[in-house]
């Protein structure tokens, strides 16, 4: 009997005009947690997808357990105890946690000879479940009453509740708050220790450095290698991701910032659980980090200063003057750009193209004659910015879905940038995004911010805050806590401020 669990071999699989995995290879033994790691789009997903039963590899070989495993569909791989969590998400938002859970394999039972859905069984399951697993949920509430983390709490669930021998993880972490991480790992550890085999897939490095013990590392689809957790350091894991060495991981903060040119004074909600009396502003070429913990109302925040949320008071001026926004379309033609969280809900439109992508938000500036689509001019923007990110997509004709995950955020953030905004809003815009596009991300803002324009972050990961930011505002339970600059931009201090109310 091998001593792995689940050997996958020179897999190769290809797209239309990419070669995805070229003769990729992962092993994984039993009761270990095995990350897999490379920059965006080289190929993690597909990878697992091949092996869940999504796709069907073109050649390569996978032993499970000792026997050669063929699945066709992903009943098949849950049949067979492969469970994963997708990178994204398809919730049925209208429908329970219980029937999300048991989606596709209904407990039936019989009445009269006929056939019906055990509801009462499956209400009491997924309870258990989600009782066992330290979930404070009700398996009859609707799914789409949770947030976007507790969602993925219950995709977790979801995939713990087949039992599987292999379970996947495809960036599970990419919305949940500290705590939900916490839960997160100890569910891992419990799934490790029945003698689970659990496949990790992120990019924050901490993460991997605490949660693994194997970590096997992808480039441009093929295998670079596999080693102990415990020997690679946060260095040695980008060096070999990018294939260079990669020396900073933040611009120099250049910057004299000018005149006051955004500010922001008493905003509140009309809903009570929702930010209020939240004052700031932005001076021209500055940066603004916004820090605090998930649920500290940012976004929400962000979205009703777009003017997405309607039921809010206080005041915006800009360059001095009041202003309304009642509606994004009034935030637009002031100028003012949002870069939403919430890539799948609200950012990409799946099946239009990534020069489509591009260029929606700013069509009205590529007129000819008022009338006509400047085809020529389009297609020259999409290209610069495919430049300028890096964005890997066989064509510009591309639909956004079937890039990777962190290539469809980086067509996003080229969408706003192409805008040309002067306030520039980013709800964590490098979530999903590798190490070395995000260095180029920063340099990106910092170049806006150089040209004079002022530009709003929201982000959960200190380390960018403090790395790109000039002076960080922080929140907690809908309140500003605190603002940082200098010398106090550090840790404990905006740690201390982001709980300061609790
Ligand atoms: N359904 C598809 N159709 C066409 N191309 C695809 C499809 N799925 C993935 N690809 C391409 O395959 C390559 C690998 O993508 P994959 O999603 O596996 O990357 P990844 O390593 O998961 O990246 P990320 O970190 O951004 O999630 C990319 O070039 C992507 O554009
Ligand atoms: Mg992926």
């Amino acid at each position: 009997m091998s001593e792995y669990l689940l050997e996958m071999t020179d897999i190769s699989k290809s797209f239309p005009g990419v070669k995805a995995l070229d003769n990729a290879c992962l092993r994984l033994r039993p009761g270990t947690v095995h990350a897999l790691m490379g920059e965006n789009g080289a190929g993690k997903s597909t990878l697992m997808k091949c092996l869940f039963g999504v796709y069907t590899r073109d050649s390569g070989t996978i032993l499970y357990e000792g026997e050669p495993l063929n699945v066709h569909n992903t009943h098949d791989a849950l049949v067979r105890g492969i469970a994963m969590v997708q990178q994204e998400l398809q919730p049925i938002p209208d429908r329970s946690i219980a029937e999300n859970i048991y989606c596709g394999k209904y407990p039936v039972k019989k009445y009269l000879g006929m056939k019906f859905v055990d509801h009462k069984k499956m209400n009491e399951d997924t309870q258990a479940l989600l009782d066992r697993l330290n979930m404070p949920f009700d398996a009859k509430q609707k799914l789409g009453t949770l947030s976007a983390s507790q969602m993925q709490l219950v995709e977790i669930a979801k995939a713990v509740s087949n039992n599987a021998k292999v379970v996947i993880m495809d960036e599970p972490t990419s919305s949940l708050s500290l705590k939900e991480v916490d839960t997160l790992f100890d569910i891992i550890r419990t799934l490790r220790d029945q003698g689970c085999g659990i496949i990790y897939i992120s990019h924050k490095m901490q993460e991997i450095l605490e949660i693994s013990d194997e970590v096997t590392i992808m480039r441009d689809g093929q295998y670079i290698g596999t080693w102990p957790a415990s020997e690679l350091s946060t260095d040695d894991i980008i060096t070999k991701m990018v294939g260079r060495e990669l020396t900073d991981l933040y611009p120099p903060k250049i910057s004299s910032p000018g005149e006051v040119a955004f500010e922001v004074t008493d905003y509140t909600s009309i809903d009570p659980k929702s930010f209020k009396d939240v004052s700031f502003s932005v001076r021209e070429g500055e940066i603004l980090g916004v820090g605090g913990l998930v649920g500290a109302q940012r976004t929400e925040l962000m979205e009703a200063i777009f003017g997405l949320r309607s039921h809010t008071t206080g005041e915006i001026k800009l360059h001095g003057k009041t202003i309304k926004i009642a509606s994004p379309t009034d935030a637009i033609s002031n100028g003012i750009a949002l870069l939403t969280e919430d890539r799948r809900g609200s950012g990409i439109f799946g099946v239009l193209s990534v020069e489509d992508n591009i260029s929606v938000a700013s069509l009205r500036d590529y007129l000819k004659f008022r009338a006509f689509l400047d085809e020529k001019a389009l297609a020259e923007l999409t290209e610069e910015n495919i430049g300028k990110l890096s964005i890997k997509t066989p064509s510009t004709k591309t639909q956004i879905q079937n890039l990777s995950g962190g290539n469809q955020q980086k067509v996003i953030v080229s969408r706003w940038l192409a805008k040309d905004p002067d306030i520039l809003i980013m709800d964590e815009p490098t979530r999903g995004i590798d190490v070395g596009a995000k260095y180029e991300i920063y340099c990106i803002i910092r170049d806006l911010a150089r040209e004079g324009k002022s530009i709003i972050m929201v982000s959960s990961e200190m380390g960018e805050l403090i790395g790109v930011a000039d002076r960080i505002m922080v929140m907690c339970d809908g309140r500003v806590s605190g603002f940082v600059s200098g010398d106090d931009m550090n840790q404990e201090k905006i740690m201390e401020l982001a709980v300061s109310f609790m």
